[in-house]
């Protein structure tokens, strides 16, 4: 499968966070918890060179529980603060300070043996498209969050959130764009919706998302996709599963075939949906 590349857009985005880079404290990096390693770039480990780093792993509603902790551990031996997150609740919000307070704590003490009190940590949010970016700003900031304007000394235009009295946010997130060279990132980064599906060859989504599933998962195909009358059996190749999921699941084109098309599109949905279950695609 080949994937598009947008080396323009790349080159400005990054560029830009360069910039900001420069007025912020801590880095809050969130990726997919479902593909941590996938969802990631690189480049944030040189651009955030000599920051603190937070690592979110967002969508963790989705993600399997047991695997969410084998990452957090990983990010945490690497160095980063982790955290796990449903950027669409509030609730995790208080934990997310918690975590940038002690994340920060050297700067805090620091800044407090110089006498400086109640200088907040700033902080900037980074992550690929549509990992949940603005949700989780939303979330974060709330609607009691007031908008500081610009400071002496900040670039024009720079809108920081104050979220209480220790943390502020810049009011836009930096993109990342994933790296996809790699063939597996790439069908990684398909299966769980971050790269546009037009470009995609669904049939071919669908067979290597029935594969790793059969590995990693197995029985959540035939315990989705059984009948009554034609149990799914998951030790078939990946095409006759695919197959017996349009089969079971009623997908007729009009010439009254079988479309797998259209088997392929409601499995890659169902999973993206969370209706397989909670399924993390990559171990650490
Ligand atoms: P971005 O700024 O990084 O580009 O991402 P954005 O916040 O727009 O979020 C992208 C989509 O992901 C949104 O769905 C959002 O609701 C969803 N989302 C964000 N955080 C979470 C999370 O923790 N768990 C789950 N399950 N979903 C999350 P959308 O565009 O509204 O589409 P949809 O909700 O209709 O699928």
């Amino acid at each position: 499968m080949q994937f598009q590349w947008y080396p323009g857009h790349m080159t400005k985005a990054k560029r830009q966070m360069q910039e900001d880079m420069k007025l912020i404290d801590l880095v809050i990096e969130l990726v997919d918890a479902r593909i941590p390693q996938s969802s990631r770039n690189p480049d944030i480990d040189e651009l955030g060179k000599n920051k603190y780093r937070l690592i979110l792993m967002n969508k963790a509603d989705l993600s399997d529980e047991g695997k969410n902790r084998e990452w957090m551990e990983y990010f945490r031996e690497i160095g980063c603060y982790a955290v796990c997150l449903d950027a669409r609740s509030k609730a995790g919000m208080k934990q997310v300070t918690n975590v940038v307070m002690e994340a920060c704590r050297e700067k805090i003490e620091r800044d407090r043996k110089r006498g400086i009190v109640n200088r907040p940590v700033r902080a900037m949010v980074v992550g690929i498209p549509n990992v949940g970016k603005s949700t989780f700003i939303n979330s974060y900031a709330g609607r009691a969050c007031a908008k500081t304007g610009n400071k002496p000394g900040v670039t024009k235009g720079k809108q920081w959130i104050r979220l209480n009295k220790n943390v502020e946010l810049l009011d836009t997130p930096g993109i990342l764009w994933p790296k996809f060279e790699d063939q597996t990132v790439g069908l990684r980064l398909a299966l769980i919706g971050a790269i546009k599906d037009e470009i995609l060859n669904i049939d071919e989504l669908a067979l290597a998302l029935i594969e790793l599933l059969q590995k990693e998962y197995p029985g959540v195909l035939s315990a989705r996709y059984s009948t009554e009358e034609q149990p799914l059996r998951e030790e078939e190749g990946a095409p006759e599963v695919l197959r017996l999921i349009a089969e079971n699941r009623k997908c007729i084109s009009r010439g009254n075939e079988l479309d797998y098309g259209k088997a392929a599109a409601l499995l890659i949905d169902e999973f993206r949906g969370g209706k397989l279950g909670r399924i993390t695609l990559e171990r650490p």
